[in-house]
């Protein structure tokens, strides 16, 4: 009895230092490995210090799309997420009054969209724009700008960029007058004292800045009858180059992406064999800093293809990203612009949706688009004139993998393996951490059933699918 307890000592003590030896390793590698990611995350972003995230819901009611940047301060995160929430919250007040007008085939929309404009080197412009359509006929447009500075972890005010602020204030003033006087298509709507009352205090002017002009906003409503609709008013910048700050003027700068002109068609497809068994899979609504890479490592691993479906406002954050999807042989489709359900628009703003995307995506990789898949699943005759125009098909799924529902890998695994079929196109989303880890799993089950994993161009060519669909694949 003695000795037994003698020689459970040393045991404790060793048993000791192991376990605080693997927490001390353990916390040391998981802080160094995010540390990794973080950096690459800065890396890889078109304006550094700033990430985006679009979130996408959809219910029976109505469909949203959101997208938000995020800077490393809540000095700059929190206004501009407190501003998203209300107008979530407004929306979501209209759509519980108009709810019996409602449905299916017939569901509001709200757009919370942004475009970035960089002004110097860690100073950005926000310009938000919320469109939201519940029932009526027409939508309603919100404009809304932030101006940040990334590294002064602060919002800016106008009068952080002019100089001999009154002076500037009214040089501004007097070229908006003017610049409305000489427009005969506007003129006719504004509002003159409405006008006038907008201008008069700059701290609720709503501006960007860029190297060619600043940008003043104004809401439908605010200074004109609403057939003219949001208006925006650009001052050159050489008639306020005297009044900007030293260090504004000199940093003011723009960077361009060189298009990468190497190659200009698609990737190269792979010719199947008729009795093989294929799957398309899809990743929508990124890139997506720390999801995408992932997934393309899974890929690789496999040596599984598969197609992006991505957002233009994604692309334009994260380029190297589309370069790596390219480079690595996968395909790279058309998700729009600003994920709008593009029945609501009418075609001119649908080819735009499109079209803006396209060339995004080609700026950043040298290669367009192959293929379209309208955000939702939703399209109509309009849509089809569209993408008939435009000669690109149309492509949806036939396998949804739930996985922005779920969040979770067993049942993104259960779903997808239960449906699946030679043929199918497989729908996921490269923007939720699940689907990443999901995907080892995924592909490990469906290749020991002989599965090959191929893009959405390869599987329509072997299904002689013609002309611009909608193709959905098989199921
Ligand atoms: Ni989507």
């Amino acid at each position: 009895m003695h000795k037994i307890i003698r020689l459970k000592w040393p045991a404790w003590a060793i048993l000791f230092i192991v376990v605080i030896g693997s927490i001390i390793t353990f916390t040391y590698w998981t802080k160094h490995s995010q540390a990794v990611t973080e950096v690459q995350q800065k890396a890889l972003s078109n304006y550094p210090g700033l990430h985006l995230e679009t979130l996408t819901k959809e219910t029976d009611t109505y469909t949203l799309a959101i997208s938000k940047p995020i800077a490393e301060s809540e000095a700059i995160n929190k206004p501009i997420e407190t501003w998203i929430n209300q107008q979530e919250k407004k929306f979501l007040t209209n759509v519980e009054e108009n709810n019996q007008l409602l449905d299916k085939d017939r569901r509001a929309h709200l757009n919370i969209h942004v475009e970035t404009e960089k002004l110097a080197d860690s100073l950005y412009s926000l310009v938000f724009t919320a469109y939201q359509i519940t029932g009526g006929a027409n939508g309603q447009e919100t404009i809304k700008t932030f101006n940040v500075d990334v590294k002064g972890n602060k919002m800016l005010d106008l009068k952080d960029i002019l100089k001999g602020k009154d002076e500037a204030y009214d040089t501004i003033r007097t070229s908006v007058r003017e610049q409305i006087d000489q427009n005969e298509d506007l003129k006719p709507y504004v509002f003159q004292d409405a006008m006038e009352d907008a201008l008069r205090n700059p701290v609720n002017w709503k501006w960007s800045l860029n190297e060619k002009a600043l940008h003043l906003y104004f809401d439908e409503y605010e200074i004109a009858a609403g057939a003219a609709g949001t208006i925006e008013i650009n001052i050159p910048i050489a008639q306020l180059r005297a009044y900007l700050q030293d260090d504004v003027a000199e940093q003011l700068q723009v960077t361009v992406v060189e298009p990468n002109t190497e190659g200009q068609s698609s990737v190269k497809e792979k010719a199947l064999d008729p009795n093989g068994k294929y799957i398309a899979l899809t990743f929508d609504d990124g890139p997506h800093p720390k999801v995408t890479p992932r997934v393309l490592q899974t890929l690789h691993d496999y040596q599984a293809k598969a197609t992006f479906y991505m957002l233009g406002s994604q692309v334009e954050y994260y380029p190297s990203i589309v370069r790596d999807v390219f480079a690595q042989g996968h395909e790279v489709g058309n998700h729009t612009e600003k994920h709008t359900d593009l029945t609501q628009l009418d075609q001119a703003m649908i080819e735009q949706e499109i079209k803006e995307t396209k060339q995004k995506i080609y700026q950043a990789s040298g290669y367009y688009p192959t293929s379209i898949r309208p955000p939702y699943g939703a399209y109509n005759e309009s849509v089809k004139q569209v993408t008939n125009k435009l000669d690109t098909p149309m492509v949806l799924w036939s396998v949804d993998s739930l996985d922005w529902k779920t969040r979770d890998p067993d049942a993104i695994n259960q779903v997808v393996s239960e449906q699946v079929a030679s043929g199918s196109i497989v729908l996921m989303h490269d923007i939720h951490p699940t689907t990443a880890d999901a995907l080892p799993q995924l592909l490990s089950t469906l290749k020991e059933e002989g599965y090959e994993f191929v893009t959405v161009s390869e599987l329509l060519s072997l299904q002689k699918a013609k002309g611009n669909g909608p193709f959905y694949g098989k199921s």
